[in-house]
């Protein structure tokens, strides 16, 4: 049976294409989908990729990432900032985790430069756009 990546994105990861696209671009969710597919597939590997605006939610899902999954890529968005809940969920798991990023969150405002995801992760990538997520899930794999 093939192993599967959880690729997970938090608030606001939805409205990509329309949202600042002078900072996140014009590629939509959908097309980063379709991308982290095809790169997971040339490694071997199935993703499930998902969305949600609700921290608890992104909870749920990492937990059950830890229980099915072979290792967990996540763009946190604004709870990278501020969650210790996700900080502590990720922190539990037994696989890897790769944290990532479409914008380089050191060039921006000061409250992006902290993540309460990053100690927790096995590596960072920012500032690609939506090249992270493929940068991301080979940086995972490597580790896997
Ligand atoms: C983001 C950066 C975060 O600071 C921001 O809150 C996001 C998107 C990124 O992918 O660049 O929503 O995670």
């Amino acid at each position: 049976m093939t192993k599967t990546i959880f690729v997970l994105n938090g608030p606001n990861l939805n409205l990509l294409g329309t949202r600042e696209p002078d900072q996140y671009g014009k590629t939509t969710l959908a097309d980063i989908e379709t991308m982290a597919r095809e790169t997971a597939r040339e490694l071997g590997y199935a993703v499930e990729f998902r969305q949600s605006n609700h921290e608890g939610v992104l909870v749920d899902w990492i937990q059950e990432a830890g229980t099915t999954a072979a290792g967990l890529v996540i763009n946190p968005a604004a709870y990278t900032h501020t969650s210790v809940a996700l900080h502590d969920a990720i922190r539990a798991l037994a696989i890897p985790a790769v944290e990532i990023h479409l914008s380089n969150v050191h060039a921006r405002e000061a409250f992006r430069a902290h993540s309460y995801v990053s100690p927790v992760a096995d590596g960072v990538i920012c500032g690609f756009g939506a090249h992270s997520y493929t940068l991301g899930i080979r940086a995972l794999v490597s580790k896997l």
